[in-house]
């Protein structure tokens, strides 16, 4: 089925770093409206702008206050409000950030919750008594630190799967339910055109909350055992809810950001027929970056030997070729049994992508482009982070103190109470943290990138006077110009929207190669992966001696029609056959 959220290009907007207004060194909204001309330029169909609202900003804005107000430091509903006609008027659509697994613990829903086990909002969380005087499970959050917290004012814990500042929503109460939906509504009744929902699979907890029986153990990265209390029954039968009560009413899209996923269970929830979201971001192509560092002296060791190990090797971490391809494979059965896709690397929680999969050193223009390849022409909604469009890459700051990150800075101190070097603790810092991807967007050589005309609240890159937009806007061979083009080639042929998708060559362990076919119209994508010569082969009833090359990342991608093509390092071809 045809539907305009397939056919469209999103960029991600963070805003504490996207573009300062007032010279107090955070991004705003006044910031954003001047950079949207940028982004329409860019081609963009659907901004994703990360969360706005009020906060004490323990996670950046994740951690919201007042869910219908806006953070005094970004500006005022009335400059949001501006902002979103802006949009409109420039023919783009705008879907905020909904966090509702969990609030700040100073929204007032909590301090009521926790003023009093009588308290008519006492159920909005989630309370219990201890264990024989500890907390009443052995869950860890995703930030390095129990996910339980004792509170003294009424002798009980409450749940936190994140900082202690967001304690979690009880869902099972209908009261949270209705309060959700009517704040849901609110927002859509402005005027917005959906959704992105922070961990939505986490927000339906388990009978009991048993103690986690793998506790201890490491599953993509966390701490904890994800089968507790991720992909809960429960939460199919809210985000049912949601869409027959809420979101029908709109025409809008959803996309659930949904860790610990595999194709099967990403299903349950993208199924048209299921009625729940439109698309997850799943977490199996970078999922060797968690946020924690692993727990134990010996795990870590092996993690910082692992990283060291790599970046002697190659500079940084690469891909596992014949694994990307077999869980590209596997995420396409999504599309075919009825549900859809979202594409990415980045966003404000993964390292840069470029840094991660790419080279940084010698193939820094071309290695981008051939993840935008990627990004842009496997099937599914491609999603841009700021500053990707640019190659925007990750930062290494000296001192633990110049991260802002709190899943970095417990991390770290987890690692060094636990007796790492603080030189080796810094290395995985270097490598994961969330901070890569917040620095300032280099937007030109002046000082501060041209983010702010003060000091930024995160140092800026030092490397924003080869890498900015200006610099990168009129040059024909720049990464921002090959997303320009990416983006509008998407537009212009609906091949690589509603094509089919089938992989060649499969046991290649350099490239990648796929035919998207879609009526009588067919194309050839061939992709390097790695940073060596590669040698694909090409099925013989192709021949690519007549067929014409659409775009690439090299100057002229030449093939010779003898079903074997020969690439050069991170090269990338998008082919008309
Ligand atoms: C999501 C967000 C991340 C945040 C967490 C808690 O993973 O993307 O930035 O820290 O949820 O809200
Ligand atoms: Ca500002």
């Amino acid at each position: 089925m045809k539907n305009w959220w397939k056919e469209a290009v999103v960029y991600q907007i963070y805003p504490r770093s996207f573009k300062d207004s007032n010279g107090d060194g955070i991004g705003d909204i006044n910031g954003i409206i001047d950079k949207l001309d940028y982004v329409k330029e860019l081609g963009i169909d659907i901004i994703w702008l990360s969360p706005v609202y009020k906060s004490p900003n323990d996670d950046n804005g994740y951690d919201i206050s007042d869910y219908r107000s806006i953070m005094d430091e970004f500006g005022t509903i009335e400059d949001w409000e501006r902002m979103l006609e802006q949009i409109h008027r420039r023919g783009m659509k705008l879907i905020m950030d909904l966090v509702v697994n969990h609030t700040s613990d100073e929204h007032k829903w909590f301090i009521e919750s926790r003023s009093s086990k009588d308290s008519p909002k006492r159920d909005y969380y989630i309370w219990h008594d201890g264990k024989n005087g500890s907390e009443p499970n052995n869950w860890e959050s995703y930030f390095s630190i129990p996910a339980w917290t004792y509170d003294e004012a009424t002798k009980q814990y409450y749940l936190h799967l994140f900082t202690s500042k967001q304690p979690d929503l009880n869902w099972e109460n209908p009261k949270v339910v209705d309060e959700v939906f009517d704040m849901m509504k609110w927002w859509l009744d402005k005027g917005i055109d959906g959704f992105r929902m922070d961990v939505i699979n986490l927000i339906g907890k388990p009978e009991g909350l048993l103690d986690s029986v793998r506790f201890g153990e490491r599953y993509d990265g966390y701490v904890f055992d994800p089968a507790l209390y991720a992909n809960n029954q429960k939460t199919h039968t809210y985000l049912k809810q949601m869409r027959k009560k809420v979101l029908s009413n709109y025409d809008v899209m959803t996309v659930g950001e949904t860790p610990m996923v595999t194709p099967d269970i990403a299903l349950e929830y993208v199924d048209v027929k299921n009625e729940e979201l439109d698309m997850v971001f799943h977490f199996e192509h970078v999922e060797s970056v968690g946020n924690a560092v692993p727990k134990g002296f010996f795990r870590i060791m092996l993690f910082v030997i692992g990283e060291l190990w790599n970046m002697l090797l190659h500079g940084s971490r690469k891909f596992d070729v014949l694994k990307y391809k077999d869980l590209v494979n596997r995420w396409y059965t999504v599309i075919e049994r009825g549900g859809w896709n979202s594409q990415y690397f980045s966003n404000h929680d993964q390292p840069r992508q470029v840094s991660k999969f790419g080279d940084v050193t010698t193939y820094h223009r071309r290695s981008a482009k051939m993840l935008a390849t990627l990004i842009h022409t496997l099937p599914g909604t491609p999603y841009v982070y700021q500053g990707e469009e640019i190659g925007m890459t990750n930062i290494k700051l000296l001192s633990i103190d110049d991260y802002r990150d709190i899943a970095t800075i417990n991390a770290y101190k987890k690692a060094v109470e636990g007796g790492i070097p603080a030189a080796f603790a810094m290395m995985a810092v270097h490598s994961k943290s969330r901070d890569n991807a917040r620095t300032p967007m280099q937007w030109n050589s002046e000082k501060y990138a041209g983010f702010s005309t003060g000091m930024p609240w995160l140092k800026v890159n030092p490397n924003y006077k080869k890498i900015n937009a200006e610099k990168q806007a009129n040059d024909p061979a720049s990464i921002l110009t090959y997303y320009k083009k990416i983006i509008s080639l998407r537009k212009e042929i609906d091949t690589l929207v509603y094509g089919d998708f089938k992989i060649m060559d499969e046991k290649n362990r350099r490239s990648i190669s796929y035919i998207r076919k879609y009526e009588s119209k067919k194309l050839l994508v061939i992709i390097n992966l790695t940073g060596k010569r590669a040698h694909a082969k090409i099925d013989k009833d192709i021949d690519l001696a007549r067929a014409k090359v659409i775009l690439t990342n090299i100057r002229k991608s030449s093939f010779a029609g003898d079903g074997h093509v020969i690439l050069k390092p991170y090269e990338a071809a998008i082919i008309e056959l």
